[in-house]
């Protein structure tokens, strides 16, 4: 039973501030210390836990790694939506004739590679499925990765309340989605077949899994709002890495507020935000 939690101690905030850095790459600044300790407070009442010393000990020593999927999960921002930064599809819209020009093959792979709850590659999907006139002679797959589960789960099932699909346009939402009830009784969004079959689903860290799969592979990579939690270092090698994974002339979608400043032998910028491969 929990008699009470004590406010975490700066000493206990290390050793989440060390964990994570070495495990997710994110690092977090002395000032979320209130926060991490806002968002786990919960799980260690969940566990009946008296320290945040404990949870550590506790999360360190389960050998399933589920725990630690608890961790990341708390500690992770996933804010999305669909169609964000829409500067960016006008673009895409724009340059589709001569992305699809290019490709003789009619194959598409496209990467988002920090999918959150879907929102992004349900996006493109929708963009893609909605904007190719002979869609169906087309092969196109687009790998959506996260490194939280809990986020993947609801991904994967493709089901999103009324305030998640505000941004959508009203056409789209008829075509690519069927209203439902959730089983809160809410009415819910659930997306179509074809395009959930547009995409394929997994956990992928971007700071400590091995990009060797994928070198040469993407057409497209969308690596929005991820960066951000990331220090330089880590940036500039994640975004060698893409480089080495995408094709001649590929593409690169970061968030509005992140810049690939240096990468420049790698990259040129097109426009803010957007990026090709040199
Ligand atoms: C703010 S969301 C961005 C979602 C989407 N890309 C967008 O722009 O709307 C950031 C996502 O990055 C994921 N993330 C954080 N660190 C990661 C890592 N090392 N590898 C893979 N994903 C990570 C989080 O779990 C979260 O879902």
């Amino acid at each position: 039973m929990t008699t009470g939690l004590n406010d975490i101690s700066r000493d206990e905030f290390k050793l989440f501030q060390d964990y994570i850095y070495k495990n997710v790459g994110i690092s977090l600044a002395d000032h979320k210390i209130t926060l991490v300790q806002g968002r786990l407070s919960k799980r260690l009442r969940a566990l009946g836990l008296n320290s945040y010393k404990e949870y550590y000990d506790y999360m360190i020593a389960d050998r399933t790694g589920e725990e630690e999927y608890h961790l990341i999960s708390a500690i992770s921002t996933n804010v999305t939506q669909f169609f964000r930064e829409s500067s960016q599809w006008d673009f895409l819209k724009e340059q589709l004739p001569n992305i699809l020009a290019q490709k003789a093959d009619k194959k598409l792979r496209i990467w988002s590679a920090a999918c959150s709850s879907g929102e992004e590659p349900y996006s493109i999907a929708i963009f893609l499925h909605a904007n190719i006139r002979d869609f169906s002679q087309w092969d196109i797959n687009i790998l959506a990765s996260d490194i939280s589960k809990r986020v993947l789960t609801k991904a994967q099932s493709g089901v999103y309340e009324e305030k998640d699909v505000q941004g959508v346009p009203r056409n789209l939402l008829t075509s690519y989605f069927t209203a439902r009830q959730s089983e809160a009784g809410e009415r819910a969004y659930q997306i179509i077949d074809p395009i959930k079959k547009m995409i394929t689903f997994r956990m992928f860290n971007l700071v400590y899994d091995s990009f060797n799969l994928f070198y040469s592979h993407f057409d497209i990579i969308f690596c929005r709002n991820v960066m951000i939690y990331f220090d330089a270092q880590t940036q500039q090698r994640l975004i060698s890495s893409y480089h080495k994974t995408l094709i001649d002339k590929g593409l690169l979608f970061v968030g509005h507020s992140e810049s690939l400043t240096r990468n420049k032998d790698e990259f040129k910028l097109l426009k803010p935000s957007i990026y090709q491969k040199i």
